[in-house]
């Protein structure tokens, strides 16, 4: 069964309200048009309600950028996935921003992953090495430990419903994005393999892996060439509908 491609945005900390309402706007009429590739848009919380409604009739999904583990409680800043579901259909976990600035372990990570699954939102799970780590040979390692304990105890048939971003630390944000090689190094080489040993070769094959970091128009099709990579996770470029749509086009199987 051929891999529906994915691509999506991470709009981080912009966008307000009605900066949120006029970026999707002038995107929906290219994005309406394809329908071979899933496609959703990250806006922070807040632009959450409003965009959801905007995109009611509207054939592109909408994300979270992360979610708590509890479905209540003293957890000030923190959203719920019961707050998010009427709104959401996906949800990213353990970016790397989060793991870097704001103290996230793959335990947290494992936490949130159960939580989206619990409530029917599909997770995102984001992993990847950082500049360190690639130099000191140990993007395998690290990218294992991330995978394995994120997706810890989680059940096969929820497994199948989660999307994977590898992200180079390195080359988020940077606008050095990783070469085709080394994504498909990590992705086909490390992930898929660790993945059939974790659950089984059916599901290391389903599972949906996209990559992520300084993913561009000029670059995107390199690297949704390459059977193993499903699509992108996209920030800085999703901000600006034209590289949007055009990373989106290039998505087209
Ligand atoms: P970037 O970010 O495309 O701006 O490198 C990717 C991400 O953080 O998901």
């Amino acid at each position: 069964m051929p891999r529906k491609p994915c691509v999506a945005g991470n709009w981080k900390m912009h966008m307000t309200i009605p900066e949120a309402l006029e970026l999707v706007k002038i995107m929906l009429p290219e994005l309406d048009r394809i329908d071979s590739v899933e496609h959703l848009v990250c806006p922070p919380f807040l632009a959450l309600p409003s965009v959801a409604e905007l995109l009611k009739a509207h054939d592109v999904d909408l994300g979270a950028q992360n979610v708590h583990w509890e479905d209540s409680g003293a957890f000030t800043g923190e959203i719920a996935a019961p707050m998010l579901k009427p709104f959401c259909t996906h949800v990213i976990v353990g970016h790397s921003e989060r793991r870097a600035y704001f103290g996230e372990t793959d335990g947290h990570v494992n936490r949130r992953v159960q939580a989206a699954l619990r409530h029917g939102l599909v997770p995102i799970v984001c992993v990847g090495e950082t500049l360190a780590e690639r130099e000191a040979g140990d993007t395998g390692d690290v990218v294992q430990r991330q995978v394995r304990m994120g997706l810890e105890g989680i059940a096969r048939i929820d497994a199948e419903k989660i999307i994977l971003a590898y992200e180079p630390v390195w080359a988020i944000g940077t606008g050095v994005a990783a070469t085709v090689a080394d994504a498909v190094e990590t992705i086909a080489g490390t992930i898929r393999p660790l993945l059939a040993e974790m659950f089984d070769a059916d599901l290391s094959q389903r599972l949906r892996i996209l990559y992520g970091g300084s993913v561009k128009p000029s670059n995107a099709a390199d690297f949704f060439r390459h059977p193993d990579i499903d699509g992108a996770l996209v920030g800085g470029a999703s901000l600006k509908p034209e590289d949007f749509i055009k990373i989106v086009q290039a998505a087209i199987p």
